[in-house]
């Protein structure tokens, strides 16, 4: 059976399952329960200076799929409104009572070097694992010069990193804002303060939709609202690709990263692991579907181990890492074209209508003395640009087939229509 087994930036777990900085990590109720149902580890809820931060009533909202699942989720919360010393007597006790656990806390604090000097040595002495620099928040904290305000200033990443590092011997992973241009800046200036990981992605800036009769966006307090923090399965795609883009950036290369957004079951998490992430986290499944899913996770996640022959997760870690690339070293001589199955298919005309009033106009369509339709690709139409095959609702029924065109590969910078081929 696969071995789940990690070590990420020296933190030992019994799998890669972590759960987020968020209300699942709030309190010891709350990971006591986490651990018991089997995650591998935690980030704590983020912890700041006291007074603890005060929040507001209501401060979720979220986007339904077809089926009413939820597919995006926001919040407007701040970090932990319990007193610093409760949860670090609470973080203490947990460590003691699950010592095979990740126990990571993740820290807020004023941007200066005082604050972060004294809370990094309060939670070394709790004997948690790691320390989570929460320079993502993207509500409220920000307004008071915290998270998303230092996150979003390279400089500031690199300097706050550089202090933690210098006053805490516990390994410093830097939780990053995707609310930014280019993340590859923020983890680089991680790296520069010598941060031993960085975990991605925090919540993105979002307000999910608008109350018509009363004009507000939601969530509503009294009448107001203000915008929120977006994640869930919607995110998912932005976080993978943001991760990709630190695992194969040349200055970044070999740093560890935890993967965060979407993640709602093992193949998730597998697609985070084989783009370069040595951990995941979770925070809206655990949230709507409760801490129970890990066990889908693990069981899921060992089996397909299995199924390939990765005995560790080491073993498959980052594999999809070097064939991701830029467009320009895409093949230009690889041709697909689609091919309709007509035992299965329904003649919907999707398909057709896709193609005809959007694409390339590469679906023929047949209409019969009995009302029906069918279809055909014309394949010296069809570009392959894999329309169809989304848009057909049966499953199967198009698919994409690789045509021999017998030509070497060759990429746009070598391609002689790239009128710029020399210089690129
Ligand atoms: C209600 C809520 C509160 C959160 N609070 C924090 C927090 O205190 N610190 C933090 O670093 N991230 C916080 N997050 C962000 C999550 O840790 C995580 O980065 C994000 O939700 C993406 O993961 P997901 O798609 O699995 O939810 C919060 C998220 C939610 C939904």
């Amino acid at each position: 059976m696969a071995d789940l087994s990690i070590e990420f930036a020296g933190i030992k777990a019994p799998n890669p399952f972590w759960l987020a900085s968020a209300p699942p990590t709030d309190k010891a109720y709350n990971v006591e329960r986490a651990f018991e149902a089997g995650w591998g580890g935690v980030v704590w809820k983020t912890l700041g200076e006291d007074p603890a931060a005060v929040n507001v009533s209501s401060r979720y909202s979220a986007v339904f799929d077809a089926n009413g699942e939820v597919s995006g989720f926001n919040n407007i919360e701040l970090i932990t409104d319990r007193s610093l010393e409760v949860n670090l007597r609470e973080i203490e006790a947990v460590k003691k009572s699950w010592p095979d656990r990740a126990v990571v806390v993740s820290l807020m604090v004023q941007c200066e070097e005082e604050s972060w000097k004294k809370i990094v040595k309060q939670v070394e002495q709790t004997g948690a694992d790691g320390l989570e620099l929460n320079f993502g928040c993207p509500h409220g904290m920000p307004e008071r010069g915290m998270g998303a305000a230092v996150g979003q200033v390279p400089e500031y990443v690199e300097m706050v990193t550089r202090w933690c590092k210098t006053y805490s011997r516990l390994p410093v992973i830097v939780k990053l804002t995707p609310n930014i241009t280019d993340i590859r800046v923020a983890a680089r200036a991680a790296k520069t303060g010598g941060a031993d990981a960085v975990s991605l992605i925090n919540t993105i800036n979002s307000i999910t939709g608008i109350d018509l009769d009363d004009m507000v966006a939601r969530p509503i307090v009294d009448g107001k609202s203000t915008h929120g923090g977006y994640c869930g399965p919607a995110v998912k795609p932005i976080a993978l690709n943001m991760v990709g883009e630190i695992a194969r950036d040349p200055q970044t290369y070999g740093l560890p990263i935890s993967g965060i957004g979407g993640i709602g079951n093992w193949r998730d998490a597998a697609e985070f692991i084989a783009l370069g992430s040595g951990s995941v986290q979770v925070c809206t499944a655990a949230m709507v579907y409760g801490f129970r899913i890990v066990k889908e996770m693990k069981s899921g996640l060992s089996n397909w181990m299995d199924s390939k022959g990765y005995e560790s997760i080491q073993d498959f870690q980052g594999l999809a890492v070097p064939n991701t690339t830029d467009w320009k070293y895409l093949n230009m001589n690889y041709k697909v074209v689609a091919k309709i199955d007509q035992d299965k298919c329904t003649g919907c005309g999707r398909c057709y209508i896709g193609c005809e009033d959007t694409s390339h106009q590469a679906i023929d369509i047949k209409s019969h003395d009995d009302g029906t339709n069918s279809f055909e690709v014309i394949d010296a139409k069809c570009v392959g640009c894999n329309l169809c095959e989304i848009s057909c609702p049966i499953e199967g029924c198009i698919k994409m087939e690789v045509q021999d065109t017998g030509l070497e590969p060759m990429n746009w910078t070598e391609d002689p229509r790239n009128p710029y081929r020399d210089a690129s």
